[in-house]
Order: structure tokens, then C-alpha cells, then sequence
């Protein structure tokens, strides 16, 4: 889909780059050239992932510990990063999210989410965004949301307004640091099978079957599908974009948005023949 040479050079953070859709994109980007660092708070699973991508694209994978929450933390990463060079490419992908009833949330269970989505991507995105800035060095953000930013939704609350505050974030600094040389752009996904997320989020699985027929193509996102998508937002392929937030749900969110998108499930053949106009025979 992309020339081989698309991000050469480049060098590309991934938070929560250990697995997942993480994991994905380093992956992707790797194929294409760039140079990928990515962080998580696990240090062996960073370790076997770096491991594992190093052995499928032979290319070299840097791997760091650090948990986004800590601004000290983040801080250190990033001058470590910075040592041998600035990065190009933040995407800020760690996150943290469960089901919940709201009201039975602690005040510490809304701190965990919080922390890692909104906190962790403001974390990072100041600790590259002023080094950017102050060297005069182009680069661009990318960063995850999800599709319920914009609706909210029920039992994900702590993870539906951090969502939507790293969406303003993306707009706001795509507006003060655009004229600096700084895109910052976002992809809201929908369900995209990973284990850190399905693990937490589909209850059981027989809602899966429930979750396929919620989408207009009837299927889940592949990691694929996201990498490509992410490697296209981040390449200089597409300079242009910023401030933009692209949904990959296979058009989920419209489905669910839309007051009479399931009566194709709902209303039989004959009801939709019944509603037909009738033909009236003419007199001549
Ligand atoms: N329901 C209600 N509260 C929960 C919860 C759940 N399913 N899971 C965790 N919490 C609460 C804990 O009880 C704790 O609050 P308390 O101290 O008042 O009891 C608080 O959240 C922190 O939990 P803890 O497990 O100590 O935090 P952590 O930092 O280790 O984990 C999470 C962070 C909770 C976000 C965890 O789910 C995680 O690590 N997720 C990362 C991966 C992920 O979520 N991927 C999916 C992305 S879509």
C-alpha cells in the first residue's frame, strides 16, 4: 500500500507501544523505515515485544519503561530519547480503560484512567512539543481517541472525557503550534480486536455477534487497517492534514447516531413492500 521508504529515517515514540494497537503501528512503521522507541510500564513485555519485531523485520527496536502518568518520568524518557537525536513522531497511544457503573467508581479508579489517556498524552506531547519548538524541528502527533468523544457513552465514563479532552488538545495545538511546523492530528477508532482492550471490554462473547451487527460492515477493524492509517497521518505524504480526526469504525458511530438505521433488521419484506406507493391505474 505505501513505497518501503515511506517513514525512512524517521524516528517515531509510541506510548504503550508493548502490544495492542501499540504494538501494531511499531510494527507497520518499522516495515517502512522509521526508526520506532516505544514505552509502556511493563519492562518485559516491552522487552519480548521489541524482540519479536526486531526478529520479523530486522530492523533495530528501542524499548523504555515508563509509565506516562509521571510527568518526571516522561520527562527523563524523552531526554534519554533526545541524547542521540530529536524525534519526528509522538503518537500517544497508551491507554486505560474498563466497564463500570459510574456511581460505583473511586475517586482513584477515575485518577488511573484519567491519568494514563489525558494526563499521559499532555505528559508526553509537552515533553516533545517544547523541545520541537524551541529547536525549530517539524514534527507531528498522533494521538488515539475513540468514537464515543463526541456522544459519550455509558460505563466508560472515565475513558469517554479523557477522550475528549485529548481531542481538544489535538484541535487546540493543531491552531497555536501549526505555524511552528507542528501537525497534530487524531484516529478514533471502533472495535478493533486487541487482547488489552477485548479482554476488558466484551464481557462475554456472545456480544461480540451483538457488536458486529451494531456496524454497518458487519465485522470488527483489523490492526492492519489501523497501522495503515496511522502510517499515512504521520508520513509527510500528507502534509496537509491538521487539526483532524479520523474515524475508523467502519461507520459504527453513524449507525448507532442514525434514528432508523436498524429497521433493516426490524421490518420484514412485506412491511417494506406495504409502505411502497401504490400504483394507480390510469383512465386515459
Ligand atoms: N471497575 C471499577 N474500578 C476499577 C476497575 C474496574 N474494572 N479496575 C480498576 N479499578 C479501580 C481500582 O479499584 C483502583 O481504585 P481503588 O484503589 O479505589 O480500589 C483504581 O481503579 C486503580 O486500579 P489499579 O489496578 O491500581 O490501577 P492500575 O494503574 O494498575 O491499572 C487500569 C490501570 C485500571 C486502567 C487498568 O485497567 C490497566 O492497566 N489498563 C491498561 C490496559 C487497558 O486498559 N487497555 C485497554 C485500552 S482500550
Amino acid at each position: 500500500m505505501f513505497s518501503k521508504d515511506l517513514l525512512r529515517s524517521k524516528r517515531i515514540l509510541i506510548t504503550g507501544g508493548g502490544t495492542g494497537l501499540g504494538k501494531g503501528m511499531a510494527r507497520r512503521f518499522l516495515e517502512l523505515g522509521a526508526n520506532v522507541f516505544i514505552c509502556g510500564r511493563r519492562k518485559e513485555v516491552l522487552a519480548e515485544t521489541a524482540a519479536e519485531l526486531g526478529r520479523q523485520t530486522g530492523a533495530t527496536i528501542r524499548a523504555l519503561p515508563c509509565d506516562v502518568r509521571n510527568g518526571q518520568a516522561v520527562e527523563e524518557m524523552i531526554e534519554t530519547i533526545w541524547k542521540d537525536g530529536p524525534l519526528d513522531i509522538l503518537v500517544n497511544n497508551a491507554a486505560g480503560n474498563f466497564l463500570a457503573r459510574t456511581e460505583e467508581l473511586s475517586p482513584r479508579a477515575f485518577e488511573a484512567v484519567i491519568g494514563i489517556v489525558l494526563v499521559g498524552t499532555i505528559n508526553a506531547t509537552m515533553a516533545c512539543g517544547r523541545r520541537w519548538l524551541k529547536a525549530g524541528h517539524p514534527a507531528t502527533v498522533l494521538n488515539i481517541t475513540t468514537t464515543y468523544t463526541r456522544t459519550g457513552s455509558a460505563y466508560v465514563v472515565p475513558s469517554a472525557v479523557s477522550k475528549a479532552g485529548v481531542e481538544a488538545l489535538t484541535r487546540s495545538l493543531a491552531v497555536e503550534w501549526g505555524n511552528r511546523g507542528i501537525r497534530m492530528n487524531a484516529i478514533a477508532p471502533g472495535p478493533v480486536p486487541t487482547e488489552g482492550a477485548f479482554s476488558r471490554l466484551l464481557p462475554r462473547p456472545e456480544l461480540e455477534t451483538l457488536a458486529k451487527q451494531r456496524n454497518p460492515l458487519g465485522r470488527f477493524g483489523t490492526v492492519e487497517e489501523f497501522a495503515n492509517l496511522a502510517a499515512f497521518l504521520v508520513s509527510d505524504g500528507c502534509s496537509y492534514i491538521n487539526g483532524e480526526v479520523v474515524v475508523m469504525d467502519g461507520g459504527e458511530w453513524l449507525q448507532g447516531a442514525g434514528e432508523f438505521s436498524t429497521l433493516g433488521r426490524q421490518l420484514t419484506e412485506k412491511e417494506w413492500e406495504a409502505m411502497k406507493p401504490r400504483k394507480t391505474s390510469s383512465t386515459g
